[in-house]
């Protein structure tokens, strides 16, 4: 029969919502608001992305961000685009972004939920044409009705996260998305304009995952000396096969994760003599990977050993050094440091 040849019963983004709505217990629809705003808001930066060379908008627009970054015309694009999503929601009171030195309020919004971005992660690449994403996670709002939307709504544990998840804009734009009950990964079919279901259940590897560690060795001269032996020892040949691990540094977040979710292996971050908490930033980098990564099955500490979603931000641009991806390799690095 034809439905043999194309499916005709495909899970898109939207009807993934619509069954979660329907499973979950009295369910007000501001969850389902506030995903399909998301969605939006990836395929609109998506479309803005592939766009950037054609029409002038790729290299520096001329400022830095909270953290420091020079910001690139894309960083500021994105995060226009995800400001305009977010505040048209209606069910979003408030919007931590990477690319903004304060914590956004939207005034007019009754809203239920905070969420933390980084519009573009990995901009620093983004005119050499490397894949870039967008990372997030979501909250839902605790402060009390006369103070509406503060800044206790975002600096809290990583498990009070209700959802998190990146888009990547590589060969296809990819969607990892998980609510706390697994992880599922979504590709943008551009002409239907959605995101179709394409990795139920995404889990890392368990047999055998990939030897591969990724980490900007450019930074060697700053690290700590156990950081360096425990990389020099991932380089000589190993028990298991008598092969050393193998490097892959993208330089984007996003691309190094999807790799390291889909092959196993290890993405770190540590912190240096330059940067005492590394570079990454906990609320929309290391919770929102950390989420994911031990949705599928892996582990996701920061330098002293502690659990990334144990950790508690004390400003909205707090920095983690970070270590994640198999629990193979991650569980390597905590022996290393006699945390197991
Ligand atoms: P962003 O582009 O959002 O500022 O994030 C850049 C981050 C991350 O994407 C990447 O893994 C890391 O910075 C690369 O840093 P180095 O260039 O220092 O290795
Ligand atoms: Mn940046
Ligand atoms: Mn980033
Ligand atoms: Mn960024």
């Amino acid at each position: 029969p034809l439905a043999d040849k194309i499916d005709t019963n495909i899970i898109s983004l939207s009807r993934f919502i619509i069954e979660k709505q329907k499973q979950a217990k009295n369910a007000t629809g501001d969850y389902s608001l506030v995903l399909n705003a998301l969605g939006f808001a990836f395929k609109f930066i998506a479309h803005t992305v592939r766009r950037a060379e054609l029409i002038h908008l790729t290299g520096l627009f001329g400022t830095s961000n909270a953290t420091g970054d020079q910001q690139k015309k894309l960083d500021v694009l994105g995060d226009e685009i995800f400001i305009n999503t977010m505040a048209s929601s209606n069910i979003v009171k408030i919007l931590v972004s990477e690319e903004q030195e304060e914590l956004i309020r939207f005034e007019t919004t009754e809203g239920t939920y905070a969420v933390c971005c980084d519009p573009i992660d990995g901009s620093s690449n983004i005119d050499a044409g490397v894949s870039v994403g967008t990372i997030v996670s979501l909250f839902k709002i605790t402060s009390p009705p006369s103070e509406p939307g503060c800044e206790q709504d975002v600096l809290r544990s990583g498990h009070d996260m209700v959802a998190a998840c990146y888009a990547l804009y590589g060969a296809s734009t990819h969607l990892l998305l998980t609510l706390g009950d697994g992880v599922n990964g979504f590709t943008l079919d551009t002409n239907l304009g959605e995101f179709i279901l394409t990795e139920p259940d995404v889990r890392l590897p368990t047999d055998h995952p990939k030897k591969i560690y990724s980490v900007n060795e450019g930074n060697t001269c700053y690290w700590d000396e156990s950081v360096k032996t425990f990389f020099d020892a991932l380089k000589q040949p190993q028990d298991e096969d008598n092969e050393p691990y193998s490097a892959r540094y993208v330089g984007s977040m996003v691309a190094d994760m999807h790799r390291t979710v889909l092959y196993g292996g290890l993405y770190a971050y540590p912190g240096s003599s330059k940067s005492r908490n590394g570079k990454l930033r906990l609320l929309y980098e290391g919770f929102p990977m950390a989420f994911l990564i031990e949705q599928a099955g892996g582990k996701a500490v920061n330098d002293k050993g502690e659990r990334i979603l144990d950790l508690v931000p004390t400003k909205i641009h707090d920095k983690t050094s970070i270590w994640i991806g198999s629990s193979r390799d991650v569980d390597k690095y905590l022996k290393h440091i006699g945390k197991l």
